[in-house]
């Protein structure tokens, strides 16, 4: 085996999660919005091509494709193309415009897409997205599509919101189920990126809940994560809040859509900037962030 990108704590990085634009076509409440939205210049075709090279040079094999909202880039076709043999390129969309480039997607060497989804109550979403129109219809239609073409296991993000979708995880398992397996619903515990202490659920009793009604229950390896077959649909709960393991079994490195290495979600003051890297300088400057990597956000917050 050649080198890897090991961190001080002894993980080592096998996945890119990379922010491809800030530039976001929703305003959902609880958004982390990574970087400052709007202004940032984005990374070329090219530059992002060459960071998953190197990376790919010391076995990072994953790359999860992310933003704002990344089908804003009409050039992301061209960023899948350019991209070297990995075993999981996946993305994360809203899915708004995903009906008419799922295909073209698929084609460009995509493997699989997550879609954030936290309703399907067309006032709750307008709620939660502050969106004024209703293109509840519209994300609907390119999960089918999504699913139609083969970009699967299609994840939905649900993130849980007290008083807003919590009543709506069985209406959510029933839209999950339909897809005969093709479809996996993920849930996920509400992180403080904004002021929205409000909002979080009591994330133990969703899981006992859970728990309960589970006709199998699977521990997903990599993270520690549990997986519960419910009514035949499979639902994951993520949960990133005093749960050490999400730090301890960390394998990702975030790129900010301006060029970035970012050691750690939460943790600003420590990146790394590749945006005008040779390709020669790339290797020394993904160990130089994987160095700076931190234990566990949660001792750790700015
Ligand atoms: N807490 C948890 N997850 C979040 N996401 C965005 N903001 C938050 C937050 N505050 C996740 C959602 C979305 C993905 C892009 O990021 O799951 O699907």
């Amino acid at each position: 085996a050649g080198m890897t990108l090991t961190d001080p704590f002894g993980r080592t990085v096998r996945s890119l999660r990379m922010s491809i634009t800030n530039r976001c076509n929703l305003n959902c409440i609880y958004c982390h919005n990574e970087g400052d939205p709007g202004s940032v210049s984005e990374m070329s075709v090219k530059t992002i091509a060459n960071i998953v090279r190197a990376a790919a040079d010391f076995g990072v094999d994953r790359v999860k494709i992310s933003g704002g909202e990344p089908l804003l880039r009409k050039d992301l076709e061209d960023i899948l193309t350019m991209l070297p043999p990995l075993k999981d390129v996946s993305l994360t969309t809203n899915a708004i415009l995903l009906q008419e480039r799922a295909g073209s997607l698929k084609d460009a060497g995509l493997n699989r897409v997550n879609v954030s989804l936290d309703t399907l109550d067309p006032e709750k979403f307008r709620m939660i997205t502050n969106c004024k129109k209703n293109i509840l219809g519209k994300v609907v239609a390119g999960i089918e599509e999504a699913v139609r073409v083969g970009l699967t296991p299609v994840k939905l993000n649900m993130v849980l919101l007290k008083d807003l979708n919590e009543t709506e995880i069985e209406d959510m398992l029933s839209f999950t189920s339909q897809f005969n397996g093709n479809v996996i619903l993920q849930l996920i515990e509400l992180m403080d990126f904004k002021d929205v202490a409000d909002l979080h659920v009591n994330a133990d009793e969703v899981e006992n809940a859970l728990l309960s009604r589970a006709t199998d229950v699977k521990v997903r390896r990599m993270h520690h994560r549990k997986k519960y077959i419910i009514n035949g649909a499979e639902v994951e709960f993520v949960r990133p809040i005093d749960n050490t393991e999400f730090c301890a079994n960390c394998n990702r490195l975030r790129v900010t859509a301006d060029g970035k290495l970012k050691p750690c979600l939460l943790v600003n003051d420590n990146l790394v900037d590749v945006s005008d890297a040779d390709p020669e300088e790339l290797p020394a400057l993904l160990q130089l962030a994987v160095s700076r990597r931190l234990p566990f956000y949660t001792s750790r917050r700015d």
